[in-house]
């Protein structure tokens, strides 16, 4: 191969190389070292002019110089259309059709915003909030609630044990007996917090779920204030059309006990949606209220499943998966 022919060679191979060039770093500095390194093929052709005889260099010498400054004109031409052009952007080079940078926003999670709801109703209307222990003696969250041991309403309740007589508590009304042993009446309190139960987890019950509790207590409590209060809160909190019932129930911790429900348009039937009822007396008489002098009336209603309600969610599971895909839409 002249010379010459080497000259074309690199001539040719680097237009080939620039066709491909790329933005990424390293490819090009490959491609800088690879014709201008000091072991690049522009520096091989100077040494092999160096063999030349002494007549031929001249020429040989003119064309490899002439060839650098095209190479070296090409590789800054097409550095700075690819790489250079977009890091110094002029205000005038703003390409406006670019697509804009995405920030993901987080949202309040749909139980805290249930519970933010529903804590602001009871506020607006005299209550305050009021929180108590998860890990819970058996005194607290059974037997000064009117259920003693081996009582069979023990079984509306499965109960994890943390040993012999400490339990996870079954529900937040273990905090109306502290509310009770701790301060005197009247009292107007709710309670919200998480409550835990060895159940099956499906669809509707999950091993841990949050409740908010309510009591008051004070001289002239009757069963109409109860009633009214929860009207009150249905309607805000479901809407002012939302249909309603009470239903007699049983709760060992109240005396007389209902339950309510609400007509859920969509499923077309009732849906239980909380437990409430007068204080029973013995409650009063554990934490050494005197039956006769102090009235009261409790509530206590599952934040899941008002929220599932409210926002037509039918798997409860679907609040502690953190599936983006489910909070997004909160
Ligand atoms: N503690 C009951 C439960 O978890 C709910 C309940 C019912 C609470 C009636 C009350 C009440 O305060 O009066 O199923």
């Amino acid at each position: 191969m002249t010379i010459l022919e080497s000259i074309e060679s690199v001539r040719s191979s680097f237009r080939a190389d620039l066709d491909s060039f790329l933005t990424d770093q390293r490819e090009i500095e490959q491609l800088r070292s690879k014709y201008f390194g000091r072991k690049g093929l522009l520096a091989d052709l100077y040494n092999e002019m160096a063999n030349l005889d002494a007549d031929e260099k001249p020429n040989a010498g003119q064309a490899i110089n002439a060839l650098k400054k095209e190479l070296q004109g090409e590789f800054d031409r097409s550095y700075s259309k690819n790489v250079s052009h977009n890091k110094n952007v002029h205000s005038d080079q703003v390409d406006l059709t670019l697509p804009g940078i995405h920030f993901q926003n987080g949202s309040i999670h749909p139980l805290q915003q249930t519970l933010d709801e529903i804590k602001g109703i009871f506020k607006s209307v005299g209550f305050k909030v009021a929180y108590g222990p998860e890990v819970e003696d058996d005194y607290h969250n059974f037997q000064a609630l009117n259920i003693p041991k081996h009582h069979p309403a023990r079984d509306m309740q499965d109960t994890f044990f943390v040993e012999d007589n400490i339990v996870l508590r079954t529900h937040t009304s273990n905090v109306q007996v502290h509310l009770m042993e701790e301060s005197d009446p009247p009292l107007r309190f709710i309670v919200p917090g998480r409550v835990y139960r060895n159940e099956a987890v499906s669809y509707k019950s999950y091993c841990l779920f949050h409740q908010i509790e309510g009591l008051v207590v004070d001289k002239h409590v009757s069963m109409s204030d109860l009633k009214g209060i929860l009207v009150y809160f249905v309607k805000r909190f479901f809407g002012e059309e939302t249909k309603m019932r009470f239903r007699p129930s049983f709760f060992p911790f109240t005396e007389p006990s209902a339950e309510v429900d609400i007509w859920d348009e969509k499923r077309e039937k009732w849906m239980e949606i909380l437990g409430c009822g007068m204080v029973d007396p013995n409650v009063f008489e554990n934490v050494g209220y005197d039956p006769n002098e102090w009235h009261g009336y409790a509530f206590g209603m599952g934040i899941e499943r008002m929220a599932m309600l409210k926002y037509s969610i039918d798997d409860i599971r679907l609040f502690y998966q953190n599936d983006i895909r489910f909070l997004e839409q909160f």
